[in-house]
């Protein structure tokens, strides 16, 4: 086990994480961590009692294995994630939060509960949601779409409000029913005040984008 001060840990995982996840395709890449790096230490400075090391740690190691490409299993990420921080001389119990955040802190449905207690949690999934929504949003969405051969819109295909994480990812309908069954539903499940305000601007964006996707896709001039 490593010996290193909270600098040298987050700087140790951010090299880590770059090296692991960089040229990732599906949304996941190290840039899209990177920015949900930066939201969570945006959204930290409202929240000086929280653990700013948690944060930044469960930000940067979040995706390091997802869940989705690991039948479903939120824990393998999590371990991963445990396991670096315990070699680089975390305390035991810090790691173990960590843990606890990445496993429980992605979307799995429209009407599958939220798992998140803390506050450091509340932060990294706020950050994480952030990165889903807006411009960026509308671009990750659709670059999904792409790498798992979805067409962008499928009119006869209506969305759905899934109960459960397996129904949410069997969804086959076009990328953009994913707005209706989790980018818009977003801003009103942001944990903190300073996410949701953040939320609101990128929400209003997604609604414009929408209308006029609606307009040329009727030949509306
Ligand atoms: P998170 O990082 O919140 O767990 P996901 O891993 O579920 O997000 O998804 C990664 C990115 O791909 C997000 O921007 C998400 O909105 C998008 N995405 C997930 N599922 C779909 C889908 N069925 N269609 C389009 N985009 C999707
Ligand atoms: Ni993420």
């Amino acid at each position: 086990m490593e010996t290193n001060n909270k600098n040298q840990i987050v700087e140790k995982t951010l090299n880590h994480v770059k090296t692991v996840m960089d040229g990732e395709n599906s949304g996941h890449d190290f840039w899209h961590v990177f920015r949900v790096w930066n939201n969570a230490k945006n959204i930290l400075k409202s929240y000086p009692q929280a653990n700013s090391l948690i944060v930044e740690c469960a930000a940067l190691l979040h995706d390091i294995a997802d869940w989705k490409f690991n039948n479903g299993n939120s824990e393998i990420g999590a371990k991963t994630a445990q396991d670096f921080l315990l070699n680089l001389g975390l305390e035991k119990d810090d790691c173990n939060k960590v843990f606890d955040i990445i496993a429980n802190m992605s979307f799995k449905g429209a009407n599958v509960k939220n798992t998140i207690t803390t506050l450091e949690g509340q932060i990294v999934q706020d950050a994480d949601r952030l990165d889903a929504i807006g411009a960026i949003g509308i671009a990750r969405a659709f670059a999904y779409g792409g790498a798992n051969n979805r067409e962008l819109h499928t009119p006869e295909n209506k969305p759905e409000l899934h109960n459960s994480a397996q129904s949410y990812l069997k969804s086959k309908g076009g990328t953009i029913n994913h707005f209706y069954e989790k980018l818009l539903l977003l801003k009103d499940r942001m944990n903190t005040e300073e996410a949701r305000k953040i939320a609101q601007k990128r929400h209003l964006f997604m609604e414009e984008f929408l209308n006029n996707f609606y307009n040329e896709w009727d030949g509306v001039q």
